[in-house]
């Protein structure tokens, strides 16, 4: 594969953030990306989880934002993600599970996010939304819920910097993986590539050593993990684990 095509199909090819040239330069262009969910985290220690992602082999902090409406669970917002923000030498990928983003997405911008993903049930119009991200300087994506049909999203996905096929009804983490995933990646992968996209695509829920090569296999880029990481004896070795695939 020539060169301009490893960064045409790489998961890096859009995420040169500002700040994060050395970072980006430093790591294999074909890997894919790991991106811990923070949710499983120990939110009593919250800096000494930073310390372990910055030293450790994840890619990005994944940051799952509720609402108690979209979903039935409430977690955090700007001031917590400001907060470790500070302790992060990661981008951040926000993971927004709230009900009229729209409203938000300069908020999260000021907060520090650096993707920032929206649901496409909660935005009637993705479109506009998309925009909206991108023009206050943040990677825009997009998720969907296990009941979703990834062939709505055909007329955008060369405006989507990523997709995030949820493999669990969002919400909560520790549940388990959703099988139908497999082909959803497959045909959202062929789509991607029929439009000439540079889109990612990331799994997010249920995701462990045990289903992440068959995730890679099928096209995905990015793995999210959270209980699978923060529950385990050893994090850091654990997400060594999940790059190392
Ligand atoms: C679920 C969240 C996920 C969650 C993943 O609503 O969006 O990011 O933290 O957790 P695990 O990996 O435990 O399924
Ligand atoms: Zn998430």
């Amino acid at each position: 594969m020539s060169q301009a095509n490893v960064e045409k199909h790489s998961p890096f090819s859009c995420i040169s953030f500002s700040g994060f040239n050395t970072f980006v330069q430093t790591i294999d262009l074909m890997k894919h990306l790991v991106a811990p969910s923070i949710l499983s985290s120990d939110f009593a220690n919250l800096q000494s989880e930073c310390d372990m992602l910055n030293n450790s082999d994840a890619d990005w902090y994944h940051v799952d934002v509720m609402d108690g409406v979209f979903v039935p669970n409430l977690t955090f917002g700007m001031p917590v993600i400001k907060a470790i923000k500070k302790h992060a030498t990661k981008p951040f990928d926000v993971h927004l599970m709230i009900v009229e983003p729209d409203k938000f997405i300069k908020d999260f911008a000021d907060a520090g996010a650096d993707i920032l993903t929206v649901h496409y049930e909660a935005c009637p119009h993705l479109h506009r939304s998309i925009q909206r991200i991108k023009a206050e300087g943040m990677k825009a994506g997009v998720a969907l819920n296990p009941h979703t049909n990834v062939q709505l999203l055909e007329d955008l996905i060369q405006d989507i910097d990523l997709v995030c096929l949820m493999s669990v009804n969002p919400g909560f983490g520790g549940q388990s993986f959703i099988e139908n995933t497999y082909t959803k990646i497959k045909t959202l992968k062929a789509m991607i590539q029929a439009k000439n996209a540079s889109t990612l695509i990331e799994i997010d829920g249920g995701v462990t050593s045990a289903n992440a090569r068959k995730l890679i296999d099928c096209g995905a880029d990015v793995l999210v993990a959270g209980s699978f990481v923060f529950k385990s004896p050893n994090p850091t070795e654990t997400i060594k684990e999940l790059k190392s695939l």
